[in-house]
């Protein structure tokens, strides 16, 4: 294809304000899904995705378009549209995805306005100097509001209200001349198809049958379907056995050249062997600079998982070596708990991370799994020098620690102005530091914090949807380190400590956090055949005691002399109950004892 037809672009946007559903009616009005394939969300194809109504994994497809209307009339073009994921966890992929474009769609919903994800999507795209067309979806809603935040949007970006084009995604209005647009508004790409080959990363999954499948947007020169590729930051190479263009199933191709966004297939069976932001080239003709951007995927939040069944974990492994084919940001190492058994501490880019992995094992591989409380990683410097990096709480040194580090966040907040007390006080709460504040509009408040990543894993959102009537909304990006007073506070079971519930928190809060802890196991734990108390402590120093009292009556002494089938539905019920406890020592512990930490504040 000639590069001046070509247009590659993305569509940002804040979470719900409606990507996929317009992704969907592009597809349709350029032709590339007839009506009879179309589904909602055609381009979310894990289970997951489709079932939380999120992008996890980018996608990009190829659409051919002929402009309808104005100067360029009649201009055949195409079109490679780039889906990419909207959660915070998943910011490096979007980032990628709009290195591999020229343009941006930048879409907010007409009756919610900018909110922080519109903002971090915004910043993502001028870094990458991709030029924006700012669009107000969701006009069809009663609720929209698109020439109050045409003005917002245009003060935004700097341009004019009436640059802000307005479509609806779910009637399809405005879609047409958005996609003329785009062909009128985006550069096509450049590069120099003499030069050797060059392709850039954005997005690898691995399929069943295929392998690896690696999505690259050629920057120089040309893939053939017969080259020997290289990959540049590690060296490995490769026999091509596929490659293609997507639009919107795969098609096969004889060769990608510049400007083209396509895939590769070469038969490896492992995502890490294919990573997102490498740069392709042709191993008898390499390029001599790899393209900028490559970095690796760093777990910012570690949990343990144990399977409720010890019997369960070669079953386990089995299953985290399957997820770990598709998702090189997943990390774990195998692990033993005096409570819990074999298990493993999994690293993650953060909670929905976590939370879709954790869905997945359940789901997929039909495991019952007991998972610790998150928590960040420490780097720790003992007073000999010597630095460890710590990332089970139960591991963390005690006494001969000189200085300790925690990872801090940028975030950014938007919220409507009569709420921003609220936010305040919540980040004050959460030992932030106000970094800066801008009014947006007269109404809406951009508040910027530096804060304890380790802060925000515990129930923050949650906390600002409450606290601002859901208006507020959040978005981070890791930002160092900083050193801090912090302390390990360990609970014990029956005079037993439990490796899993150990926790590290602020000196300042230690206290409080026992406290807090403490009366919450009393309530998650249930009463067994002997009193356990429950002690929360900082060293040898208990600083909470709360007590489960012990069960008077035997279940079954009711039943005396009755029928063999009430007894039996008795203990069928126990069992029921019982499914996801586990013992610790001789106490049964359920699986909410140990995510207890979550929501003590
Ligand atoms: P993520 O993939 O999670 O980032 O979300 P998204 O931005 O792709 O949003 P999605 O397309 O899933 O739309 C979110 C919700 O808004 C869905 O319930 C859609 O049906 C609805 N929606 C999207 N576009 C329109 C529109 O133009 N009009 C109306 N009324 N509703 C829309």
């Amino acid at each position: 294809t000639d590069p001046g037809r070509i247009r590659n672009f993305c569509i940002i946007a804040h979470i719900d304000h409606g990507k996929s559903t317009l992704a969907d009616r592009m597809l349709q009005l350029t032709e590339v899904v007839d009506a009879r394939q179309m589904r909602a969300q055609y381009l979310d194809r894990m289970d997951i995705e489709r079932e939380r109504g999120i992008t996890i994994k980018s996608q990009a497809v190829r659409m051919p378009w002929t402009v309808r209307e104005g100067d360029q009339r009649g201009e055949h073009a195409v079109l490679n549209m780039i889906d990419t994921p909207g959660h915070v966890d998943f910011t490096y992929e979007v980032s990628r995805s709009l290195a591999a474009c020229e343009g941006a769609v930048l879409l907010v919903d007409a009756a919610q306005g900018i909110e922080a994800q519109t903002l971090a999507n915004l910043y993502l795209a001028l870094e990458n100097d991709l030029h924006v067309i700012p669009v107000l979806n969701k006009i069809d809603l009663p609720a929209a509001q698109p020439e109050k935040f045409a003005e917002e949007l245009a003060h935004l970006i700097g341009c004019d209200p009436d640059d802000c084009i307005r479509v609806s995604g779910k009637t399809g209005e405005g879609v047409p001349y958005l996609l003329d647009e785009i062909v009128r508004q985006f550069k096509p790409p450049v590069g120099d198809p003499a030069a050797p080959a060059r392709a850039m990363i954005f997005d690898s999954v691995y399929d069943v049958y295929r392998g690896v499948v690696t999505y690259v947007r050629v920057i120089d020169g040309r893939i053939e379907a017969r080259d020997r590729i290289k990959m540049m930051s590690t060296g490995a190479t490769h026999e091509l056995l596929e490659i293609g263009v997507i639009s919107p199933e795969m098609q096969k191709a004889d060769a990608l050249g510049v400007g083209e966004v396509g895939y590769l297939i070469t038969g490896v069976k492992d995502v890490r062997q294919s990573r997102v932001g490498d740069t392709v080239t042709n191993h008898g003709r390499p390029a001599a600079d790899a393209l900028g951007g490559y970095k690796d995927p760093k777990p910012m939040v570690y949990s343990g998982l144990y399977p409720i069944d010890g019997s369960d974990y070669p079953a386990l492994r089995e299953a985290l070596d399957k997820l770990k084919l598709n998702d090189a940001a997943l990390d774990y190492e195998p692990e033993t708990s005096g409570a819990l058994g074999f298990g493993f501490r999994c690293g993650f880019l953060g909670l929905l991370h976590l939370e879709i992995i954790r869905e997945r094992l359940e789901r997929e591989y039909n495991l019952d799994l007991i998972s610790t409380a998150p928590n960040v990683v420490y780097r720790a410097v003992l007073d000999d020098g010597t630095e460890i990096t710590v990332t089970n709480p139960s591991e963390y040194p005690t006494g001969k620690i000189a200085e300790v580090y925690e990872p801090v966040v940028r975030a950014t907040v938007l919220t409507p102005n009569d709420y921003v007390g609220a936010v305040m006080e919540l980040c004050q709460g959460r030992r932030g530091a106000l970094q800066g504040m801008d009014y947006l509009s007269t109404d809406r408040v951009e508040l910027r914090y530096t804060l304890p990543l380790a802060e925000i894993i515990f129930d923050f959102f949650d906390q600002l949807k409450s606290r601002t009537k859901g208006y507020a909304s959040l978005d981070y990006e890791p930002s160092g380190e900083q050193r801090s007073d912090l302390v390990k506070v360990d609970i014990l079971l029956h005079g037993e400590p439990v490796d899993a519930f150990s926790a590290i928190v602020h000196k300042d809060k230690a206290y409080n956090y026992g406290v807090n802890i403490a009366a919450k196991l009393r309530t998650l734990i249930p009463r067994q055949q002997y009193e356990v108390p429950i002690q929360a402590a900082i060293g040898s120093r208990v600083i909470a005691r709360e007590t489960i009292r012990a069960i008077r009556k035997d279940v079954l002494a009711k039943c005396y002399g009755g029928d063999i089938s009430r007894k039996r539905k008795l203990l069928e019920k126990q069992k029921e109950g019982k499914k996801r406890m586990k013992m610790v020592g001789r106490v049964e512990v359920p699986q909410e004892a140990f995510i207890a930490a979550l929501s003590t504040s």
